[in-house]
């Protein structure tokens, strides 16, 4: 067991999907894995390990936030040997290049966070995915014909309120959607020299101020699962 994860070793698969939201985590698991078995439910962030297409897999929630998925993530590639965290969540749309629905493959993090000044100190470093997920995961969806774009993410750590200027200003660097947590994985997955990739659907735009339906964020969800397990078995 680990600090905040009550599963040993050999209960958690090499690839790990992360939800923000536990019970994500666990309609991952009964809808996609086989013999889905819960490993965790400490403060109710539930994780599960299966396997999909024979390979074992875990889908394990991050909750929200730089500081709670950095204590997922730390854990899993400290204590139990993770080889990779593919992020399955959702970001509101900050660009004209992509619209609700759409699943932003996150290639970098910029934030606002300061979690990094105690690593780099006055060096703002560049939260980064993993290239060969992040091509994988575009093969995948090309193949498939689902309608992702990859590009920037802003990981807030804030929710509400916005800064427009801002927005607006990281819109026209190429970022595509804010979201809460893509730059403390991909940190982390850098400092121990794991993978990481963040996939996030649309739920939400900020410049037209659209939003998804409950069956649209499900539908586009599910398309972001396969895209995510796909990459994985590949
Ligand atoms: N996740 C989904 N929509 C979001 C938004 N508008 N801001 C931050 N995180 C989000």
């Amino acid at each position: 067991m680990s600090t905040h994860i009550g599963a040993t070793p050999d209960q958690i698969a090499p690839y790990v999907l992360m939800p923000g939201d536990p019970y994500r985590a666990r309609w991952i698991a009964e809808t996609f894995l086989e013999d889905p078995v819960q490993y965790n439910d400490v403060r109710g962030m539930l994780g599960y390990t299966g396997t999909y297409q024979g390979v074992r897999i875990s889908a394990q929630g991050s909750g929200m936030g730089q500081p709670s998925i950095a204590i997922y993530a730390h854990e899993l590639f400290t204590e139990y040997d993770v080889e990779a965290v593919i992020r399955v969540g959702s970001c509101g749309g900050l660009s004209d290049k992509v619209k609700v629905r759409d699943v932003v493959l996150g290639v970098a993090a910029s934030t606002d966070s300061a979690m990094n000044v105690p690593r780099f100190r006055h060096v703002n470093y560049a939260p980064a995915a993993d290239f060969d997920l992040l091509r994988l995961a575009a093969e995948v969806a090309e193949e498939r014909l689902l309608p992702v774009i990859a590009g920037g993410l802003y990981s807030a750590d804030q929710f509400y309120n916005p800064d427009p200027e801002v927005t607006s200003t990281l819109a026209d660097y190429g970022v595509l959607g804010v979201e809460m947590e893509a730059a403390a994985l991909y940190t982390l997955a850098a400092q121990f020299s794991r993978r990481a990739l963040a996939l996030c659907t649309v739920s939400d735009h900020l410049l037209t101020g659209e939003e998804t339906s409950a069956m649209e964020r499900q539908e586009s969800f599910e398309d972001m699962i396969v895209v995510a397990l796909e990459s994985v078995v590949r």
